[in-house]
């Protein structure tokens, strides 16, 4: 798991910067979920036809890489574990203080803020697709709160997102590390100092 690329231990003074430490934290199932579900939303909300059959198989590929994610939160690597960010309510007031006092530490999986927008979002895009299935079916055709609830929990879902994009923008520039590409990428700077690498629920934080 903790696969580390090449490193020198030192320099001497004339020598080009050094090559930044990395550890592979985001595995595939990880990176490849979070942009089919990024991808698949804002095809349902911008691009696709409201209710059409695209539409739809999109909603229902959204929801199955949901299923396929909470497996791996038992299953997978050790990030990709509900048990390495799913926060204490302790933790998330502990981090939440030290985020206020611009004092949080540097997570190399999910921090705990991070952790409950991610519940949040993924919870409201379960709804969205269930509301969505509803309303093909005979005991909910054309009734109005389905489809209000269908359409309010993907305007939540765009409103978050937005969110969570800015988040990730200001956590990047906090902590001087480009979280965006480490989705991409799986990896990411090697921890140091005081950096919080498992942060079990019931652990200080
Ligand atoms: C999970 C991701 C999904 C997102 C983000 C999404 C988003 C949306 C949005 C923004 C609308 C327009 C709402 C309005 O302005 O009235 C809509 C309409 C609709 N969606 Fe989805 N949807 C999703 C999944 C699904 C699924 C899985 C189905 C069905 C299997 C579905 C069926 C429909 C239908 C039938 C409408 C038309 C409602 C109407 O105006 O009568 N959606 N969806
Ligand atoms: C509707 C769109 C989106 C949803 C629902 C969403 C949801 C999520 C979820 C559930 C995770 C946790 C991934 C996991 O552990 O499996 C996550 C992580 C992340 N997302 Fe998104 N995301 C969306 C869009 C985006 C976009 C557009 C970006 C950036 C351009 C982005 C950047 C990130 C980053 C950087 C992380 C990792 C954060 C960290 O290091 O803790 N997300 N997102």
């Amino acid at each position: 798991m903790a696969a580390v690329s090449h490193a020198p231990s030192s320099r001497p003074a004339s020598a080009p910067s050094p090559t930044v430490r990395t550890i592979r934290v985001w595995d595939p199932v990880v990176r490849l979920f979070h942009w089919l579900m990024a991808a698949g939303f804002v095809a349902n909300m911008f691009v696709l036809e409201e209710g059409k059959r695209l539409h739809r198989w999109a909603g229902y590929a959204i929801l199955a890489a949901i299923a396929v994610r909470l497996i791996w939160g038992f299953i997978g690597p050790v990030h990709a574990r509900f048990s390495d960010f799913v926060p204490a309510p302790r933790r998330l007031l502990i981090y939440s203080k030290a985020l206020l006092a611009r004092r949080e530490p540097r997570y190399v999986g999910h921090n705990p803020a991070a952790a409950v927008m991610m519940a949040a979002l993924v919870g409201l895009m379960v709804l969205c697709g269930v509301t969505g299935w509803m309303q093909g079916l005979d005991a909910y055709w054309g009734v109005k709160w389905v489809k209000e609830l269908h359409e309010a929990t993907a305007n939540a879902i765009l409103m978050l997102a937005g969110l969570h994009v800015a988040a990730a923008i200001v956590e990047s520039v906090r902590h001087r590390e480009n979280l965006v590409w480490s989705m991409i990428t799986g990896r990411k700077r090697a921890p140091s100092g005081d950096d919080v690498v498992h942060a079990p629920a019931s652990g200080r934080g």
